[in-house]
């Protein structure tokens, strides 16, 4: 594809924009325009008052064009006017084009809700919030509907935490196989696992010296997640002993939340989940993806429907509170009669917590480097699975609970985390909209630390791939975690 723009705007994010009709483009001056190439052209200009853009799209013989103006506000910086005119004419022109209205707008962002927190925080009620949202950014009104309905959720939650309140994420970035959708750091072969132990004993340091930091600093631990990856790939000694060692650092009886991922049902048992349980963990996950053997197969997910099943029934039986339960909507060879059967057996079973992707072409997952087609061109049936999760789990009686968005997901659609009243995961209400502060061990792992609800954010990431964090001489690094610590709240 071909982006041409003339005045004062930003191309990469009209690239962005463009990327959500045209999913595969490349964008390169040097290209020759054939007949196939789309051709993109934007102009800005302004006076005193008002920015004005005109935008066209071009391919063969065929052309759309559309102008939009913004008028200039003392509250936005004029820059940002001339972009969001820019962007609007484009987006029309782009959408009359394609005969498609993408339905978030021109909403590239990963945490929608965040925007509506920000109205709500202003002191919008929902009303407002939807209407502008829709007005700034072009949502459908259903999505502006979902965003307003999760800030204001989310915002019930988020002020009962204070600054001096603190989570702890673990990264267990091991797994069994590689499913070909997925683009998570993890080690899979034999020679990588073997680092297990090595990284659990690297790890279990960081997590003492993480745990007197947080005292030091006079903070609460709110709630623990052990992510992957796949937690559960660790055996039963690794787990007993990894999550004796997080009981001894803290109180995990008081904890308001306690999530161990678990994850794919072939590593699960009947004696990990035990484990799990005799540590105070509260919430559980147990993932099918899909429920279609064949959808299973063809992503490469080393497990039944059947192992999904007696995964989730021994996680019923073991006197953890709450279950969770992954999906994906779209993932390659599946359709709206295979998901929708999917999602049906899910609300039956009633898990706590069901969590909805959209399936997202990442960049180095199997299916993405081997160039498979892997979006199906027909959003509509995408758009229709997840509109259907949306109105099946509301009539089983659960709400949208959190909400992200993830870069080339498909149709430019968006993950939703369902629950039964009371049963959120607090963890990724506070992660997703940046307002809490996160201690985060392990390869992968970022620390986060906030101050004035999100106002102020500081990361400090540590190396992503396990052997190069074992590489790291770990005492320097806590102690450059101990500084930042300290210069960002004392
Ligand atoms: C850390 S991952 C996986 C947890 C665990 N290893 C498992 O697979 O069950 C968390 C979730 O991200 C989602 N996910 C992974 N890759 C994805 C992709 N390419 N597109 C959309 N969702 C994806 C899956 O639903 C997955 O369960
Ligand atoms: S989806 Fe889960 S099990 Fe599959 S490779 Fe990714 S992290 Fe591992």
């Amino acid at each position: 594809m071909k982006l041409i723009t003339e005045g004062n705007i930003n191309s990469y994010y009209l690239q962005t924009l463009c990327m959500l009709f045209f999913p595969r483009a490349k964008f390169s001056n040097t290209e020759t325009i054939t007949t196939d190439t789309p051709v993109a052209i934007v102009k800005v200009s302004e006076d005193d008052s008002t920015a004005y853009a005109e935008a066209s799209v071009t391919m063969g013989e065929r052309t759309v064009l559309k102008y939009h103006s913004e008028a200039f506000c003392a509250a936005e910086p004029r820059k940002n006017t001339v972009s969001t005119a820019a962007s609007k004419a484009l987006f029309f022109a782009l959408c009359e084009f394609c005969k498609y209205n993408p339905p978030w707008g021109i909403l590239t962002g990963v945490r929608p809700t965040k925007l509506a927190i920000d109205r709500i925080s202003e002191g919008m009620t929902k009303e407002q919030v939807v209407k502008s949202l829709r007005a700034d950014y072009l949502l459908y009104p259903k999505k502006a509907i979902l965003a307003a309905d999760i800030a204001r959720f989310e915002s019930k939650i988020i002020k009962n935490y204070t600054d001096k309140d603190c989570s702890l994420y673990i990264s267990i970035p091991f797994c069994p196989s590689r499913c070909a959708y997925c683009s998570f750091v993890s080690y899979t072969t034999k020679k990588l696992l073997s680092l297990i132990p090595e990284y659990l004993s690297a790890m279990k340091e960081e997590i003492r010296h993480t745990a007197a930091l947080i005292k030091e600093l006079g903070m609460n631990l709110s709630t623990i997640y052990v992510g992957g990856g796949t937690p559960s790939t660790l055996d039963e000694k690794q787990l007993e002993d990894l999550l004796s060692l997080v009981d001894s650092c803290f109180d995990t009886k008081a904890l308001q939340e306690y999530t161990y991922e678990a994850g794919r049902a072939d590593t699960i048992n009947a004696e990990k989940l035990r484990i799990c349980r005799d540590h105070n963990v509260t919430r559980v996950s147990v993932n099918p993806q899909s429920l279609c053997d064949a959808v299973l197969e063809n992503v490469g997910r080393k497990h039944t429907v059947k192992q999904f099943y007696d995964a989730y029934e021994l996680a019923a039986a073991s006197g953890i509170n709450h279950i969770n339960t992954d999906l994906i909507i779209g993932l390659p060879g599946d359709n709206f009669g295979t998901y929708s059967s999917t999602i049906e057996k899910i609300v039956e079973l009633a898990p706590d917590n069901i969590t909805a992707h959209t399936f997202a072409a990442k960049k180095s997952s199997e299916l993405t480097v081997a160039g498979s087609n892997v979006f199906t061109d027909d959003y509509r049936d995408l758009a229709k699975c997840v509109d259907y999760t949306q109105i099946i789990t509301k009539n089983a009686g659960y709400i949208p609970y959190y909400m992200y968005r993830q870069k080339n997901s498909a149709g430019n659609l968006e993950n939703v985390g369902f629950c039964k009243k009371g049963t959120e995961c607090i963890y990724n209400i506070l992660m997703m909209e940046e307002v809490h502060t996160i201690f985060a061990v392990g390869a992968g792992a970022v620390t986060k630390f906030t101050r004035d609800k999100g106002e102020f954010i500081e990361r400090v990431f540590n190396p992503k791939y396990p052997y190069e964090y074992l590489a790291q001489n770990r005492e320097e690094e806590y102690k450059k975690l101990s500084e930042k610590a300290h210069a960002f709240f004392d």
